[in-house]
Order: structure tokens, then sequence, then C-alpha cells
């Protein structure tokens, strides 16, 4: 399973590319279309938002009960990886929660609503989706196939337009009317991919086929362990993989969890390494931080050590991947963030409450930079890492007590170093 330990963005899109081949299925369990997985392929490159990352590879691709599905976006992704020349063998679960024109413009009236607490969300109807499903007057693909003149469709199409006329005092827009005309036509273009996923993930153990579950999002967006409110709808922890695919926790196997080499966020939110300064452009220029979903600008700052060893706690994540590592070079002295203080107390962990946290001083320690990268190209990359990006790396492993077992640095298949004899089973073919 792959799983990111920040606020999303690690890179997961590139590191499940990578290890695709080594697995028959790639499940996506949660979140929706505010992912954008970037996949580099020789001069071209692919931005995904809902579509499993395997997808490229011709792997089988699944989307979990846990993921909430846009049926426009799904369809636009199908049909432009048709286009490009790719089969796309595609399984989405019966039972997952379909975002509807309505939830898109109820997420953006609610983030309007918020002046300057804004969440900054993607507004693509994730909040008010799963809000919905957990109000239980959600519409499921099940009852979407069967019409939309169904009682849930009914009871969701009349709650939204109240909230939208009598909580928000707007009316129903043109643009939501004008796609919910579509959205019969839509889903019958997607009804021949919908199937029961659980049962197909489980048989497929059963015969001895691998599977990865990939992540959307970022651990410090969880709704239940991120910065709340600043979070996202769905659990991003490993724990989702579980409950957003329908296979029991006792057939989930390791964990590998993604980092950058360094922090970023896209919208609001408290951000205690956060870089204002000539640092902070320059890791946004260098690693073309800009969100694949909304374009915005990542914020961005040096690595927090305390952040990242909650992560790893709360997905059991034994493997580490490190990312973008070639945006750090040149930079010296590095800092990595080994506590905060919050109002003269020393903490070593994230205090629950964002208005807490976002007080949080860090507390630096500065490491020696390195000014070339490893030569990737060599049979034995690993044994060409400079001694003190080494170090850098052996301090991440020492403070998370997990095994550095991926390095990438660069956006290609070519930029990944397998650290030698750590993943079990795993082979790379750049
Ligand atoms: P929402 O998921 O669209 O409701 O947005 C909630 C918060 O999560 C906002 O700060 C978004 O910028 C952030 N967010 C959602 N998806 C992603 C992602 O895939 N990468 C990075 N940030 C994300």
């Amino acid at each position: 399973m792959v799983v990111g330990l920040q606020w999303g963005d690690e890179g997961k899109g590139k590191i499940v590319d990578v290890l695709s081949e080594n697995f028959d299925i790639i499940t996506r369990f949660q979140g929706g279309s505010n992912a954008g997985h970037t996949v580099i392929i020789g001069d071209a490159v692919f931005k995904f938002r809902l579509m499993p990352t395997g997808a490229l590879r011709g792997k089988k691709v699944v989307i979990g009960n846990g993921v909430v599905v846009d049926p426009f976006v799904l369809l636009q992704e199908l049909e432009s990886l048709r286009s490009a020349g790719f089969n796309i063998d595609l399984l989405v679960s019966d039972r997952a929660h379909f975002i509807t024109p309505y939830h898109i413009q109820i997420d953006q009236l609610q983030e309007n609503a918020k002046g300057n607490q804004k969440i900054g969300t993607t507004k693509r109807g994730i909040g008010p989706t799963y809000a919905d499903k957990i109000s239980r007057i959600g519409v499921r693909a099940s009852d979407l196939l069967t019409s939309l003149d169904n009682p849930q469709w009914k009871i969701l199409a009349e709650t939204s337009t109240s909230r939208i006329q009598e909580l928000h005092h707007e009316k129903i827009e043109d643009s939501t009317l004008k796609s919910l005309d579509a959205y019969s036509e839509t889903m019958k273009q997607i009804a021949p991919f919908v199937g029961d996923t659980s049962e197909y993930l489980n048989s497929a153990i059963d015969a001895g086929k691998r599977i990865l579950f990939e992540g959307a999002q970022g651990t410090l967006l969880d709704i239940d362990h991120g910065s709340y409110p600043f979070v996202t709808s769905s659990n991003c922890v490993s724990a989702a993989a579980s409950t957003g695919t329908g296979v029991a926790p006792t057939k989930l196997d390791s964990v590998l969890g993604i980092t950058k080499a360094y922090m970023t966020r896209v919208g609001a939110g408290p951000f205690p390494t956060e870089l204002q300064d000539a640092t902070g452009e320059a890791l946004q220029a260098r690693g073309g931080e800009f969100g694949t979903v909304t374009g915005r600008p990542r914020r961005c700052g040096w690595l927090d050590l305390v952040a990242l060893k909650y992560a790893v706690r709360l997905n059991g994540a034994k493997y580490l991947a490190v990312t973008k590592i070639d945006v750090l070079t040149g930079l010296n002295p590095l800092k990595v963030c080994v506590g905060y203080e919050i109002e003269g107390t020393e903490l070593k962990t994230i205090p629950a409450s964002s208005v807490e946290y976002s007080k949080a001083i860090p507390i630096y320690e500065e490491l020696s930079g390195w000014s070339e990268l490893p030569k990737v190209s060599d049979s034995d990359a690993y044994s060409s890492i400079p001694t003190t990006m080494l170090d850098f790396l052996k301090k991440i492993e020492s403070w998370t007590s997990s095994k550095v077992a991926i390095i990438s640095q660069g956006p290609d298949r070519a930029d990944t170093i397998l650290v030698p004899d750590v993943l079990p089973d795993i082979s790379i073919d750049v």
C-alpha cells in the first residue's frame, strides 16, 4: 500500500507508477477528483484526478467504495486515455458515492460563506458528497443505475435544492442544471464498469493476485488525524484502505509512506516550517510546486520530522519513499524540524487544535547539504549517494524508525533508486 505522509502532493503518482509492474491490480480507496496524480512516461505527461495510476501500465484498475466519484471526470479521463491508445480495464464500486452538480455548487457556496476562514478546498464537491454519505442522503452508483427517479436521488435533489436556496439564498446555477441534464446519460456510459469491487478484490487475493492500494491526499489532511478543519473529508491513512475497498485489515500487507524531502501545502491551515522567503521561493520554483488540479502555488518549507514521525505512526509505515530529493541540491545548510515551541512549551508531536498548531515555532537542526546527485545511470546508483545525503536519509530513519526503500530525484521513472535489500519481492524497471 502506498500512502502520503504529508499534506498530499508527495509524488505518490510517480511511485505507484514505478511499482505497478509488481502488481496485478491497482485500487484507490478514498478521496475523489480532488487528487492530482502526475505520471511522466518519456516525453508524455499524464495527469489524473480519479483514475488509479496503474491505468497507464495496462493493469486492472479499481475504484473502491470509499472513493467519491464524479462521473463527468471519470468519463473524460476514460476517453482521453482511450484516445491516447490505452485499453482501460476498470471496475468502479457499486457502493461508491457519486458527486453530483449540486455537491459542486454547495462546495463553492460553503467556501465563499466562510470568508477569511476558507479551507481552500479544490471545489470539486468532495466535502458535501462525503457529508451526504454520512447523513444517509447520498447517492451511490447502484442507486444511479436504477434510474434518476429512485427515492434516494429525489431525497438528494430536494435536500440540495433547499440547502442552496434557503441556506445560501442562491438559485441553482445554470451550469448545475445543465450538468444535471447530462448526468443520466453519463451514468449510462459508466454503467458497464460498475460492479462489486469488494467481491472482486477478495477473490483476486484468494487467487494469489497482488494488489497495490493507492492512497490520495495525505495523512496531515486526514479528516480525523489531520489539521482539522483544514483537512479533506476522508480518512487518508492506511486503515482507510480496508473500509474503502471492503478488504479486511488482516489481508492487507506492508505500508510504504511517501514523503517529500521538504514540505508543501496547498490551501489554508497551519504549516510550522513554511518559508516565506527566498528559500521557500526556490523550493517552489525548483520543485514546480503548483497544484495539479487547481494550478494554485503550493506553500513550501523545510522537512518537518515531528509531523513525519506522527504520520508514520498513524499509518504503520514500515517503509518510506523520499521524493524530490533533487530539489534540495545546492542548499546548504539544510534544516529539519525536530520539535515545536508553542507559547514557551516544547512539543514533540502535533497538537489537536489547529489554533494551537498555528502558533508552533519550529525548532530546527541543521544538516550539511549536497551539491551533486547520485548517478542513476550506474547499475549501483545507491553506492554513489553523497555522504551528506545519506546522513539526511539516516536522520529520517532514526526519527521515524522506518526504512528508506526508495529515493526519487526527478519526475522520470529513471530518476529512481531502489535501496538494495529493503522491499521484499519488489523490483523496479526503469
Ligand atoms: P477538498 O478535499 O477539495 O475538500 O479540500 C480540502 C483541503 O485539502 C484543501 O486544503 C485542499 O487544497 C486539500 N487537498 C485536497 N486534495 C488534495 C491533494 O490531492 N493534494 C493536496 N492537497 C489536497
